[in-house]
């Protein structure tokens, strides 16, 4: 029997405060589905950072050391206790006294009020759920911790496609439990993120495009007296990752691929120049010689989009 489960909960279900808190207490995560978090907001902030880090604009705003906001390019962080640069660039916004990319709009900043506002809800939550034993411990409600705090970070993470000449230790994110009270993760549009469980296994984490990963770091745990666990945890690389050119024309679209991917393989996509373009697998394939994928697809507005999929990273103008 596996007693180490990060649960799913819906953020309106009646008894979501509780079954949040339950899932922190035994497994340091839990995951919120169903909130209202605004998706074509989401979509928009993943849009527009993605052409940031995809530009040279972004080395306009290399990190500071002393104050620690702006861009860290690729291979700038490990994890405590390994040598090996973690393969991901990022970008950290304070507000308000941090730089936020004059490229960048104000819907970033938009997005980071309502999580702060998500992260409001779910330390009322713990709070609400945790015995009077251990809340004793607690120097205010933990609610009021981030209340005008000046150390809030936002960081919005890239993870790069592997060319496939990286250091063979390198990942993601290696092995390490977060120093904060506690973390909220958009989840991306790949998977990767594994937990340490109890019995020394790693354990997928299950996400889904918009749904927020909640974990509790270093400060809850101290502060609770280890009652809330501050799990090790980390993204490992996705099996297959490369740069593929779209080829499209107008209701088709083609994509030549590498040997060897798992057939079955999703594009999700994220619109990367202007309109929209929504993909639907249809055709046939092959794994062995040639590879190509056909593909139908509907979209408003030319422009150079960007397509992923758990495996494999495809760029193309569509025309
Ligand atoms: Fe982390």
């Amino acid at each position: 029997m596996n007693d180490f489960n990060v649960d799913v909960i819906d953020f309106k279900s009646t008894n979501a405060a509780k079954l949040l808190t339950s899932s922190l207490k035994n497994t340091g995560f839990a995951v919120l589905k169903n909130h209202d978090l605004n998706i074509d907001l989401i979509n928009s902030v993943y849009s527009e950072w993605s052409s940031f880090f995809d530009s040279n604009y972004k080395f306009n705003y290399k990190f500071d050391l002393i104050k620690q906001d702006g861009y860290f390019p690729m291979r700038s962080e490990n994890a405590v206790g390994y040598s090996t640069k973690d393969l991901k660039e990022f970008y950290h916004i304070y507000y308000p006294w941090g730089r936020v990319p004059e490229e960048i709009s104000d819907k970033t900043i938009k997005l980071r009020h309502e999580l702060v506002d998500i992260a409001t809800i779910v330390l009322t939550w713990i709070d609400d759920n945790t015995p009077d034993d251990i809340k004793n411990n607690f120097s205010m409600p933990l609610k009021d911790m981030i209340v005008n705090s000046k150390t809030n970070l936002l960081r919005i993470i890239h993870y790069p496609p592997l060319k496939g000449n990286e250091d063979e230790n390198a990942v993601r994110a290696a092995a390490h439990g977060d120093i904060n009270l506690i973390t909220i993760l958009l989840s991306g549009s790949q998977p990767g993120l594994q937990v340490l469980g109890t019995n020394k296994k790693w354990i997928d984490v299950a996400t889904n495009k918009g749904w927020l990963i909640i974990n509790s770091g270093d400060m809850l745990n101290k502060c609770s007296n280890n009652y809330y666990p501050s799990t090790i945890h980390r993204v490992i690389n996705p099996p297959e990752m490369g740069k593929y050119l779209i080829n499209a024309n107008a209701g088709a679209i083609s994509v030549q691929l590498k040997d060897g991917l798992p057939i079955g393989s999703q594009f999700s996509v994220v619109h990367g120049g202007s309109g929209t373009l929504n993909i639907a697998r249809s055709g046939s394939e092959t794994i062995n010689g040639a590879v190509s994928v056909t593909m139908s697809v509907q979209y408003a507005g030319a422009g150079f989009y960007k397509a992923t999929s758990t495996e494999w990273y495809a760029v193309g103008a569509v025309t």
